[in-house]
């Protein structure tokens, strides 16, 4: 008989402990650690008299099979997915809960079942009753479309009448989080459960060559809870991003093995549903005040595309020893370098300073190209004077104070002018064309000098 193995993994890494302790070692998480049981027969060894079979090897060079995409009918969630859902593919789409993920996924499913009648579609949720699924359905208006719908979480029953359906195209499962296989003692949710859960699910999806969507949760660090160990199995993992407090939404590609990775798609959640928005940049700055100082325009690129939007900084005295400082939509260390090199190069003295830094709309930036923008929000607020509005800022900054080229310059510069921007701040790059709209510097200072012109 099998023998039961008890261990204690971590449920946000996955590490394997023989006993229990309240921090992990790996990852550093406290109070992640569970107990697990495992049957010794889950684990490959290789016994027995029979050798294996050789295998074959083959050149690179090869007939290759023409792998169709699916079209989702839906422009964002195509280009986040590389063109449409590649066949056989498995997609891990992760969030906070109520971003909107079951949202999407019925929306998507939805318009691919309506629009192609040889598609079948199943939507499997065990988060929630099918009785809410289709109240969803109905205020999303999709109610009529011939989507499979059912409430399961046993992977094997799931699996038996997926084999049956030999036409399945697309399988959502609402969340694996949820799912279980009753042979495996551990809890739904932990790492053992949805290791194997995915395992199975993902074995057929290879095999019968549907698209199948993963739908995990997201803990507090923004990692995939649990499904994390999934991550490496699946071809394509979106992370749905977002403020609860604004209504757009960010799907993000960050591994994808059919597509460009951190390619993003923009949504707005409305009482209708997920719409897709066409010019990002536009809803980004909507809300745009010219003339304020502490503001200013950063082009940036997102995946593929360019996006703009305002960086916000406030720098204002503090009353305490130690001054705060706070970022939204940026990485908190990358603020404290550009402050250190306003200071030490410039002179500009923002040590007895609280600095509060804001990218508008709830985006999450993370290039080093905005570095120029928020150094340009930082100088005009400490001298209350605005930037020109009618300009974009990019370029990296380094620790000596030189501005830095960044890549494609030209994307971020025909943004900007698409939307009625006049010019540019941009690195010093040999590269650059000449043009009187476009000022070139090569580091700080020279910003600085520019700026007190006006
Ligand atoms: P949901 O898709 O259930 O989130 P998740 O599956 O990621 O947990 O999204 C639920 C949230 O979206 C909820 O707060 C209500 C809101 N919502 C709308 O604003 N409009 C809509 O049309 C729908 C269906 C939901
Ligand atoms: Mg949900």
């Amino acid at each position: 008989m099998a023998k039961k193995i008890r261990e204690f993994v971590c449920q946000s890494c996955g590490s394997v402990y023989p006993r229990w302790q309240g921090k992990c070692e790996a990852c550093g998480e406290w109070n992640t650690i569970v107990e697990e049981t495992q049957q010794s027969s889950d684990f490959t060894t290789i016994k027995g008299k029979s050798k294996g079979k050789e295998i074959d090897f083959v050149s690179l060079d090869g007939e290759l099979e023409n792998k169709t995409r699916i079209n989702t009918h839906n422009k964002e969630l195509n280009r986040v997915c590389g063109g449409g859902l590649v066949e056989g593919s498995v997609i891990l789409i992760g969030g906070d809960p109520g971003i909107g993920k079951s949202t999407i996924l019925l929306q998507a499913v939805s318009q691919i079942a309506a629009k192609n009648e040889e598609k079948e579609c199943f939507y499997i949720s065990g988060e929630e009753s099918i009785e809410q699924v289709r109240l969803r359905a109905k205020r999303l208006g999709l109610e009529k479309s011939p989507v499979n719908l059912a409430s399961a979480t046993n992977v094997k029953d799931i699996i038996a009448t997926l084999e049956k359906n030999r036409q399945s195209s697309v399988v959502i499962i609402d969340s694996i989080q949820t799912m279980f296989i009753e042979n495996i003692e551990s809890a739904p949710g932990t790492v053992s459960q949805v290791r194997a859960c995915g395992n199975e699910l993902i074995k057929l999806a290879k095999k019968q060559g549907f698209v199948l969507f993963l739908v995990g949760h997201m803990t507090k660090q923004g990692v995939i809870a649990g499904p994390r160990v999934l991550e490496h199995m699946v071809d394509t993992v979106l992370y749905f991003e977002g403020d609860r407090g604004h209504q757009f939404r960010i799907l993000r590609a960050v591994k994808n093995r059919f597509g460009a990775t951190d390619e993003i798609g923009v949504f707005e959640m409305c009482d209708k549903g997920l719409i897709e928005v066409e010019n990002p940049s536009a809803l980004f700055l909507a809300e745009r005040r010219g003339n304020v100082s502490g503001s200013c325009v950063f082009a940036g690129i997102e995946g593929s595309r360019p996006v703009l939007v305002e960086i916000q900084a406030l720098v204002s005295s503090t009353d305490y020893s130690a001054p705060k400082r706070a970022v939204v939509g940026w990485d908190a260390n990358r603020l404290s370098m550009i402050i250190a090199v306003l200071q030490s190069r410039c002179d500009l003295n923002l040590g007895g300073m609280d600095v509060f830094l804001n990218v508008a709309g709830g985006l999450k930036i993370s290039e080093p190209a905005a570095d120029l923008a928020v150094a340009a929000a930082l100088i005009s607020s400490v001298q209350n004077k605005p930037m020109p509005a009618d300009k974009v800022i990019f370029g990296e900054i380094g620790l000596s104070g030189e501005v830095r080229a960044v890549g494609q310059s030209d994307n971020r510069i025909k943004e900007a002018m698409k939307l009625g921007f006049k010019g540019a701040i941009i690195p010093k790059n040999k590269k650059n064309k000449k043009d009187k709209n476009m000022f070139e510097i090569g580091n700080i200072q020279a910003l600085i000098d520019w700026y007190n012109q006006f």
